[in-house]
């Protein structure tokens, strides 16, 4: 079930297409950094992370963000990486970049304009590479300045890349509800409310009820429960029975006014991955649902033909994507999980029943890139 929807509609073709263009761009981009740093001149020989560290003046910080680099330039063969002692040498393999970024990027525009948001994050990104390998900039300097505070709310909110989480999320979320009778909805990390509009307008959409639920909207950030609220009461003038509150899932409910077992649906899009501590957050939302609710998200998760997101180059340069507890079950590295991943962690939350909504290893039998998934454990 949901499989043909899954592969035509939600990731269309525009979508396949734009989305490879979009790999090429982010490629692209990648080798340009390495020549304006010089680590390209480095790579003519075998070097590993660490003498590059050294011989640039950088600091053991950036680690991680070259080696993200090198993994990824690696999987398109334009890296070879070899083991030496307990480290890892790389050396270029010669491959280069044929058309430039610009052909690239219009070729994508003309396919699906609305991803427009994701190119010019990679672009911003790229162009301050250097600086955040020198430590002159970090990720918030060069994500949330005044100029590129609109492109990233540009990303999450007409980027038809992450509409599809949004879309994802909203359709298996009502499909779980048609289910239920009168169910109680908690929506966490709901940001700026895209995940909860795609709900309500599909409803309208497909004149379901708008009162046969109880909804009630959080998010960490009070700035944003305020925004979103106002945002939402502009979609209908039907009587909606949604309220908008403060949650931390990383905290202890009960101490924030929340109960135990008390909702038949926890949900959120792409919000849960922010978690500190997974393993400890799905367990407090799993102990929050009433027997035989559902927490559903809606999840970027890294695919089968790509194991490594492009979004993943933009949100490095953030102190919070480095900040999260790593775990030899669940979240064995950096960046987005795998979808088996979330699985393995909602069965070691307690959930009796999970799966991923349409199942995954159908999907990706079908197509390389399913970058998003909808993961669904039943208590
Ligand atoms: C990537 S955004 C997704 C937002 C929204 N669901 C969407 O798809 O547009 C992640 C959201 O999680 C929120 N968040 C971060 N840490 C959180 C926490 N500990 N508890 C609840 N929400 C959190 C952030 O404020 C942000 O709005």
């Amino acid at each position: 079930m949901f499989e043909e929807w899954y592969l035509n509609d939600l990731i269309n073709e525009r979508i396949k297409k734009s989305w490879k263009l979009c790999d090429l761009y982010l490629l692209t981009n990648l080798d340009g950094i390495l020549k304006k740093t010089g680590i390209f001149e480095l790579l003519k020989n075998e070097i590993s992370i660490n003498e590059i560290i050294i011989k640039c003046g950088y600091t053991d910080k950036v680690f991680y963000s070259i080696k993200w680099i090198f993994d990824r330039l690696g999987l398109d063969d334009y890296l070879l990486s070899t083991p030496l002692n307990d480290t890892i040498v790389y050396k270029l393999t010669g491959k280069t970049y044929k058309r430039n970024v610009t052909e690239i990027f219009s070729e994508a525009m003309n396919l699906a304009p609305l991803t427009q948001s994701t190119f010019d994050l990679i672009k911003l990104v790229s162009e301050n590479y250097p600086d955040y390998l020198e430590g002159k900039k970090n990720g918030v300097d060069i994500l949330f300045n005044e100029e590129s505070i609109n492109i990233m709310n540009e990303f999450y909110c007409i980027n038809e890349f992450y509409a599809v989480h949004n879309i994802g999320g909203g359709t298996i979320l009502n499909y779980d509800i048609s289910q239920r009778n009168n169910p109680s909805i908690l929506e966490i990390g709901g940001g700026m409310g895209g995940g909860t509009k795609q709900f309500i307008l599909q409803r309208i959409a497909g004149k379901q009820k708008l009162d046969n639920f109880t909804y009630i909207f959080t998010e960490v950030a009070n700035k944003l429960l305020r925004a979103t609220k106002k945002e939402i009461s502009e979609i209908t003038n039907e009587n909606i029975n949604i309220s908008y509150k403060k949650f931390d899932f990383n905290t202890d409910p009960i101490e924030q006014g929340y109960e135990n077992n008390s909702f038949d649906v926890i949900w959120g899009v792409n919000a849960l991955h922010v978690a500190k501590d997974l393993k400890k957050s799905i367990k407090i939302l799993y102990n929050m649902l009433k027997p035989g609710g559902s927490l559903l998200i809606a999840e970027t998760v890294r695919a089968d033909g790509n194991p490594m997101v492009q979004q993943e180059f933009i949100l490095n340069t953030l102190d919070s994507y480095w900040d999260v507890v790593l775990d030899e079950d669940i979240r064995p590295q950096y960046g987005f999980m795998h979808w088996k991943n979330w699985l393995k962690a909602f069965e070691l939350a307690g959930f009796s029943n999970f799966e991923t909504i349409p199942d995954m290893s159908e999907v990706e039998k079908k197509y390389d890139n399913c970058y998003v998934a909808m993961i669904r454990g039943i208590k």
